[in-house]
């Protein structure tokens, strides 16, 4: 049997937009979707490992619908260069995941003057979604799907020092916890935004997954290892994005958290409507998307 009798058709003529799509969640993701036809680009940032993982996906998938771009999620320039190359290229987009993510343990201001975790895991995926909103609308029904973290219970926003601060900690308790509490928050404030259009925000927890994510783990990481041993693996941890993604059970369902493909609470501070709609505003001039 050929590999692309392998194919399933459910994703056949989506157009998935796939941020990280190199290693871990996002390249079990990636391979997943692909098997099911989707027409597919993952963003990467190294082009040579961007190019390993297309061709592998493509290859085990049979899906020739596979192309790469090349980007630095961390700097907003860059997300807004591969937003308009996405949109000069693509008449449609049904999936956006935004997907790339670290956890850094040194305090670092990107060019733009945020800290590297904030940058990459918050104002990435809010910049990239609102420049492709008019794609994803006009290709309605579709979805955005983000990439949290349990990290997030537990967090707490200050807006006065939203792009990252020195000495406000790094890791699940620090920065990383913030921007998955700030994603989670961004999710559901596009969900109210989106209402009644056809477009859908989910947002998510992959679980515990062996990913070089952990290698920034510092200090921890003789524990991490050992724990290591009892994580999912890329292909486990991918399968709640992939749902999101691509099921038909979540056709319509929006502005949710979920966990191992079920609906769950996240945490009580990102239901604050408000902090949401001030997030938001304040996003938009940080990302350059207002006139700040
Ligand atoms: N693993 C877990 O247990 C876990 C738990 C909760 C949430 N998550 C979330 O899951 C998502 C995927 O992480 P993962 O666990 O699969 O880790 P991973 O294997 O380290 O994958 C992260 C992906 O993001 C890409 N990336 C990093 N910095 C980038 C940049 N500046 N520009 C563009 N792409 C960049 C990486 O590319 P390179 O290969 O070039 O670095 C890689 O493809 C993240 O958002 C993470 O926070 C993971």
């Amino acid at each position: 049997m050929g590999a692309n009798a392998l194919l399933q058709e459910n994703m056949r003529g989506k157009v998935v937009l796939l941020t990280g799509g190199n290693s871990g969640l996002g390249k079990a993701t990636a391979m997943a979707l692909a098997k099911m036809g989707a027409d597919l680009t993952i963003v990467c940032r190294d082009q040579a490992r961007g190019e390993a993982a297309r061709g592998e996906i493509a290859e085990a998938s049979g899906n020739t619908s596979v192309s790469l771009m090349i980007a630095d999620l961390l700097l907003l320039r860059e997300v807004r260069r591969v937003a308009s190359e996405f949109r000069a290229s693509h008449q449609r987009l049904d999936v956006l995941i935004n997907n790339a993510g670290s956890n850094f343990t040194t305090y670092t201001e990107t060019e733009d003057g945020l800290e590297r975790t904030m940058a990459l895991n918050y104002f990435a995926p809010f910049l990239l979604t609102n420049l492709l909103l008019e794609a994803l609308e006009g290709s309605a029904p579709s979805r955005v799907v983000n990439v949290s973290s349990t990290a997030h219970y537990g967090a707490s926003l200050d807006l006065d020092k939203i792009k990252g601060e020195r000495g406000m900690g790094t890791g699940g308790l620090g920065a990383y916890g913030r921007s998955k509490l700030a994603l989670v928050l961004f999710t559901y404030e596009l969900a109210r935004r989106l209402e009644g259009n056809g477009v859908t925000a989910n947002c998510l927890h992959p679980g515990a997954v062996r990913t070089h994510i952990w290698a920034h783990a510092g200090a921890l990481s003789p524990l991490t290892r050992l724990a290591s041993q009892f994580m999912l693996s890329p292909e486990d941890g991918a399968k709640t994005q992939v749902y999101l993604a691509s099921s038909a059970e979540v056709e319509g369902v929006t502005g949710k958290y979920f966990e191992k493909s079920t609906q769950k609470r996240s945490s009580r501070a990102s239901y604050d409507e408000a902090m949401a709609g001030r997030l938001w505003d304040l996003s938009m001039k940080i990302t350059g998307l207002s006139a700040g």
